[in-house]
């Protein structure tokens, strides 16, 4: 089939790659010339893996092409995906849905009869049903759900896929898409609008609520003297609890699940129904990241001024560069703000640190960041980080102190080669020469 995809930022780069995979002739539009220009010669300009190499493969064989022209978009789709951002507004928690309703509009205008445009973006309940109401083209809904990290794995193998319709046509359509996918036995819920865009907001909120709640345990495990890591993994071996997204730490970050929860209660509200217990999953998350701040402080004896800190992550998860409501840039820039001298490293997301943090500090390597330092922090789970060696680390900073903010390093380990070793909901192991005021 010919496939348009509007947007192409992170989601729809990654869905136009992969509708080209899967055997469609695809052109993605963005407004953005340089974006557009960059992915046709095969360049993506964030990390993901396995992106890179699918582009260069359809846009070489010509599978794939780039655009910025809705009216070139227009005459070649059959069904055009809508793919664009629909971030948090500046002024509340509502979706800002400006660049959505101008891509459904400027490609209404140019698609050919009977095309259809399908909704993928992240969008407030009723969304769907307000644009398809005002437009000639048929609208149908197919929330995506791609992690960052295993976005191509994510979209070509699938948990499940929905479809939200109002006619049988813009099902067979859409499953005309997505034949390879469910031929492959992928599970289909074929809804209304209402529900599709539901089912989206619901499943971001529920792992949101998911991480918080590991997390609100964490506190509780550090008033009690519990071990967070051992209460996950035993709460995991419940079928039906699950251990997926429920291993505690400095709290979720990124693009989604912040925005998205708050956007999901305000949209509620509207609506006449409460979700306030989103409220309080935003501000459990919220206060892992002053725990970090504060565990800083009391490993620091309260001298923060001047401290040297080693920051290790950046981005807000790895397998990213993406470093929106990143929990590490957050904690980094609180310190900074409070005289810290912070030395930032993370292995793909610098360029985007330094850009949106410039007064922050940075370093080349890892043990760049280590040397000299008063304080490391540990916030983004990178592998390179969980592989550091303790004892080499140690030759490297001024003062052995770690604070592991996502539960990944081996306590006993760092401990072992002389570090002050703290992490989040997990008790701190004894060292030679133990300072009782600092354990809780
Ligand atoms: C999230 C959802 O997982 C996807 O299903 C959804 O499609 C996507 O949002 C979206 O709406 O587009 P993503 O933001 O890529 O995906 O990242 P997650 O893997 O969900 O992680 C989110 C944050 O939670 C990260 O900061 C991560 O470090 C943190 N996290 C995750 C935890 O703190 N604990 C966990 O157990 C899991």
């Amino acid at each position: 089939m010919r496939l348009t995809v509007i947007g192409t930022g992170y989601l729809g780069a990654t869905h136009a790659a992969c509708m080209a995979e899967l055997g469609h002739e695809v052109l993605g539009l963005d407004v953005d010339a340089g974006k557009a220009a960059a992915l046709g010669a095969g360049r993506v300009p964030f990390h993901e893996p396995g992106l890179a190499a699918l582009i260069a493969r359809h846009t070489a064989s010509g599978r794939l092409r780039f655009t910025t022209s809705y009216e070139e978009a227009g005459a070649f789709g059959q069904v055009h995906f809508v793919c664009v951002g629909t971030p948090q507004r500046t002024d509340g928690d509502a979706a800002d849905l400006t660049h959505l309703e101008e891509a459904f509009a400027r490609i209404a205008r140019h698609a050919r009869k009977g095309a259809l445009l399908v909704g993928k973006s992240t969008v407030p309940v009723g969304t769907a049903a307000r644009l398809a109401d005002a437009t000639a083209v048929e609208v149908a809904w197919n929330p995506e759900f791609l992690r960052e990290g295993f976005a191509v794995e994510d979209t070509l193998r699938p948990d499940r896929l929905v479809f939200g319709v109002r006619t049988r046509r813009a099902e067979r359509l859409l499953r005309g898409v997505y034949a390879g996918v469910l031929q492959a036995g992928t599970p289909l819920v074929v809804t209304g609008f209402a529900t599709a865009e539901l089912v989206k907001t619901a499943a971001n909120a529920f792992l949101a609520t998911k991480i918080s709640f590991i997390n609100a345990m964490a506190e509780v495990c550090e008033a009690a003297g519990g071990d967070v890591g051992k209460l996950s993994e035993a709460l995991g071996h419940d079928d039906r609890i699950g251990g997926k997204h429920l291993r505690a730490g400095v709290g979720f970050g990124g693009g989604c699940l912040p925005k998205d929860i708050r956007a999901f209660a305000h949209r509620a509200a509207e609506l006449g129904v409460d979700l306030g217990f989103l409220r309080e999953v935003d501000a459990i998350n919220m206060r892992r990241r002053d725990r970090v701040v504060a565990l800083a402080r009391e490993l620091c004896r309260g001298r923060i001024l001047g401290a040297r800190v080693a920051m290790l992550g950046a981005a807000f998860k790895p397998d990213s560069d993406d470093i929106r409501d990143s929990p590490a840039l957050n904690v980094a820039a609180r310190l900074g703000l409070d005289g810290a001298d912070v030395t930032v490293y993370d292995p793909e997301a610098m360029d985007n640190a330094r850009k949106a943090f410039p007064l922050l500090g940075y370093a080349v390597s890892a043990g760049d960041a280590l040397r000299g330092a008063d304080l490391v922090l540990h916030l983004t789970e990178w592998p390179e980080f969980r592989d550091i060696d303790p004892a080499w680390a140690a030759s490297l900073v001024a003062c052995p102190r770690i604070v592991d903010g996502r539960g990944v390093l081996d306590a006993d380990r760092w401990s072992g080669a002389g570090w002050w070793f703290r992490s989040l909901g997990r008790p701190a192991p004894r060292w030679e020469g133990e300072d009782a005021e600092i354990r809780w």
